[in-house]
């Protein structure tokens, strides 16, 4: 008989079953965006394992380890849109800076004593997911053609 999930989610009783559960739909056929994304996945299920145990110690550095990625990875994306000229790069750009900014209010109030429950989580996770599936699979889209395109023009 599977344990139950003990972190106040709701999650499936099965142990295997990950928070943010992977998938090919969660790739994007950019070889460095998708292994960003899928450690950015990583990261957000180890913090979910994390803040089960109630011990801070146990899930804030995965909660800075989850910022400073998802920053250096929102940095990556928009220098390549920006290399290629992706036209939505400002609406692209001004979605990521409102995470960061959310993140930022998130990491005073860690720094501050709060701790990151059940909204946060499920905040974060859908977040992630919405923008991968959504803004991200079309930035994807326009720099597989610009590279096409470019490959194109080689002969
Ligand atoms: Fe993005």
């Amino acid at each position: 008989m599977p344990k139950a999930c003990s972190c106040g989610l709701g999650c499936p009783t099965a142990p295997a079953r990950e928070f943010l559960p992977g998938g090919t739909h969660l790739r994007l056929g950019l070889e460095e965006i998708d292994r960003q994304h899928e450690e950015i996945r990583r990261l957000l299920n180890r913090l979910h394992a994390a803040c089960v145990q109630a011990d801070p110690a146990a899930w804030r550095p995965v909660f800075k380890q989850l910022v400073s990625t998802v920053k250096e990875h929102f940095r990556d994306e928009e220098r390549l849109m920006r290399r290629h000229g992706d036209p939505a790069l400002a609406a692209h750009k001004a979605r990521h800076e409102s995470l960061l900014d959310r993140a930022a209010d998130l990491s005073e109030a860690v720094r501050r004593g709060a701790v990151i429950d059940e909204p946060v989580l499920l905040y974060l996770k859908g977040w992630l997911r919405d923008h991968v599936l959504g803004p991200d699979a079309r930035m994807a889209a326009f720099l597989r053609r610009a590279v096409r395109k470019e490959l194109n023009a080689w002969r």
